[in-house]
């Protein structure tokens, strides 16, 4: 097939694909397959960079830096709502309505919590982003837009529909989830955190890095559309329709309703819905439906006359803070937690909140024995909002941080710049303790029956100070723990021991090397294919890989420059855990029907790795170069089969091209 024929339809069934997975929720391709011909066509884009266009699927992960934000004027200015806090600000609403628009219908929309995102589509295609600025102005965030997955990258269209200019306005979020995520990764990194998902979210789309904003997973619900009319489109509900239609997420909760009690109920059974969303909202947005109603209504200098935002009651509660308690982490950073008197807070007792790190419990002057509110952060994380000084009683104490850690004594230090007190101790048995709780979690080893009390008796015990010692346990000693009998210790030990087998990525993940995660990790064991391989590579060649940044980089180096963790890592290779990729784990299926042939001096891997590699990913490898070679992974000083596979037109992939194409597959 000719092919910048075949790069269309790639463009078309990977965008067609990425609308199932992100804005329907019906995914109809396997993971596999998405990133098999997501990877040809970034094979073509790179042979022929001239047909790259910024509408490709291959443009979501993120494209070019920026060196600053460039203002754009908004072709309509973007207005604010009159917000009501009750049911009698609504009725109130509703009776100017009526007075121009007797016969008014209202949409109820869920008011979502995050930022105003304006899209511009020209020949359907998305041509510009730009964040709400002060309403007449914004920043251009077009290559941030780009990487929000459920923001179509190409209309829906058929033939013929917008030849016109297409803006389109909604709302960018962070799902709760994302941001519960996130802030845990910060944290444990010593970073600052976002104090909620719309913060998150605001914080994520003015990177001027895509890349940063491509792993934020943020998302979009669309809602406007301007110039709607011409499009021949006469109500909001119509709006909601074709904005559907085009292809982008639309929030399925909005409601039409005649009468004004019909919204206040629909608005108080949100109100008490409102958790159940896996986003936050705060509140509904009602609007009259008809267009030509909301001509007859129009404008203040502000809002529009024919809307009206209803907010929800912020849900917090107060309590006192009894004490504050430290925890060490992995990393040994020490985390304050407020010991809380029991609240109710949306749906839950609370009796512990995280307070974070020091400056933060400075910022809002919070002592012990303190009157406090609190609030879920994204819903979930319960958190210290303000202290009240006016009840205090004259006997609360100021929280210093220990400058010994609490768990092993060990020096605490704060590096400059950071927010983290971090314990520097090792050997903290604290840290072990977190270190091995990490170690056999599901994404990590995946060590069933070690759960952290097992793991905590087993410290105690001097039987586990490391994760290497999980794999001389015996029966014996098991037995004699709380609670084991023989056949828990004897299936303990079975799952220990299938945990040797597990291979090189869930042992990357197991053995926290910091800003690693389960994905990167992922790729790393792909491109590397044993430890052995990883430790010998330098930051700059970890950088050329897709998910690796500078700091995971140096991250990387760092840890096996440490001594005790190479001594970590010679203790799991005695015991016989595997520190290659699992040659018996499911093949991938990102080259199947593929066969490639391997020429030149690889940097990288040795040849049979390669050709592992190849295998792993459900290819085959062939020593010649014929018509039905499908590409030839090339290394240095290559001969008669570059020539010959040049000669031919088969694709030819230098070491790094092949590396970023098997990432994560
Ligand atoms: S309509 C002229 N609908 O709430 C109409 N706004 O002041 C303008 N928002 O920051 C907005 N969900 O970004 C509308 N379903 C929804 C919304 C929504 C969230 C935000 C919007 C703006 C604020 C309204």
């Amino acid at each position: 097939m000719d092919e910048k024929v075949r790069l269309e339809e790639l463009k078309e069934i990977l965008e067609r694909a990425n609308h199932e997975y992100y804005v329907l929720d019906s995914p109809a391709m396997t993971d596999a397959e998405y990133d098999r011909l997501l990877k040809e066509l970034r094979a073509i884009e790179e042979r022929r960079p001239e047909w790259t266009t910024p509408d490709s699927p291959s443009q979501r992960v993120g494209g070019a830096a920026a060196e600053q934000f460039v203002k754009v004027r908004h072709k309509e200015a973007l207005l604010s709502l009159d917000n009501a806090f009750d049911a009698a600000d609504l009725r109130e609403f509703d009776r100017r309505v009526r007075a121009a628009a007797p016969a008014a219908r209202y949409v109820v929309e869920l008011k979502i919590d995050g930022l105003t995102v304006a899209l511009s589509y020209e020949n359907a295609a998305l041509t510009r982003g730009a964040t709400r600025g002060d309403g007449e102005t914004g920043e251009e965030i077009t290559g941030n837009a780009r990487t929000i997955r459920s923001v179509p990258l190409k209309l829906r269209v058929s033939a013929g529909e917008p030849a016109a200019p297409v803006d389109v306005r909604g709302e960018g979020f962070m799902p709760k989830r994302s941001f519960a995520d996130l802030n845990q990764e910060r944290e444990a990194e010593g970073q600052p955190l976002f104090a909620n998902p719309r913060h998150a979210a605001a914080g994520s789309l003015r990177q001027l890095d895509p890349a940063v904003t491509a792993r934020r997973k943020l998302d979009f619900f669309a809602y406007q559309l301007l110039e709607a009319e011409r499009w021949g489109v006469a109500s909001q509900t119509e709006v909601l329709a074709r904005l559907r239609q085009w292809g982008f997420k639309v929030n399925p909760e909005f409601r039409v309703f005649t009468d004004i009690e019909a919204v206040i109920d629909y608005c108080l059974e949100m109100a008490d819905k409102k958790h159940s969303f896996t986003y936050d909202i705060d509140g509904l947005v009602v609007k009259v439906d008809d267009f030509a109603a909301q001509r007859a209504l129009g404008f203040t200098s502000k809002s529009p006359r024919w809307a009206i935002a209803y907010k929800f009651p912020a849900e917090q509660a107060e309590t006192v803070l009894r004490a504050i308690e430290i925890n060490v982490g992995r990393t040994g950073v020490l985390t304050p937690t407020a010991v809380l008197e029991d609240v109710l807070l949306a749906g839950s007792v609370v009796g512990r909140a995280t307070l974070h790190n020091l400056d933060n419990i400075r910022a809002k002057d919070i002592r012990i024995g303190d009157h406090v509110v609190i609030h879920k952060a994204g819903d979930i994380i319960p958190e210290v909002l303000r202290s009240l000084p006016d009840k205090r009683g004259g006997a609360e104490t100021v929280f210093e941080m220990p400058e010994e850690c609490p768990a092993c004594g060990g020096q605490v230090t704060r590096k400059a710049g950071e927010a983290a007190h971090r314990c520097e101790n090792p050997a903290c048995p604290s840290r072990q303790r977190e270190a091995l709780i990490h170690f056999v979690s599901r994404d990590a080893m995946n060590i069933d029956g070690l759960g952290p009390a097992v793991l905590w008796q087993l410290q105690a015990e001097g039987l586990a100070r490391d994760a290497g010692d999980l794999y001389t346990l015996e029966e014996e000693k098991l037995t004699g723990l709380e609670r084991m009998g023989k056949k828990s210790a004897q299936n303990l030990l079975r799952a220990i021991e299938e945990s040797k087998q597990r291979g090189l990525g869930p042992l990357l993940f197991a053995l926290g090397i910091r800003n690693v995660g389960v994905k990167a990790a992922k790729t790393l064991a792909a491109s590397y294919g044993s430890l052995e391989r990883l430790r010998r590579a330098t930051a700059e060649e970890l950088q050329s890989l897709p998910d690796v940044g500078g700091i995971m980089a140096q991250s990387i180096t760092d840890f096996f420059r440490d001594e005790q963790q190479l001594e970590l890592i010679a203790k799991l290779e005695r015991a016989g855990v595997l520190t290659t990729e699992n040659a018996a784990a499911p093949r991938g299926e990102l080259l199947a029907g593929q066969t490639a042939v391997v020429t030149g001096t690889l940097t990288r891997w040795k040849r049979q790795e390669a050709e592992a590699l190849i295998e792993m990913n459900g290819g085959k490898t062939a020593s010649s170069v014929s018509k039905n070679t499908s590409f030839v992974l090339c290394g240095e000083n290559a001969g008669s089969k570059l020539d010959k596979a040049r000669a031919l037109g088969v694709p030819v992939y230098t070491e790094e091209e092949f590396a970023a194409m098997i990432q994560g597959g």
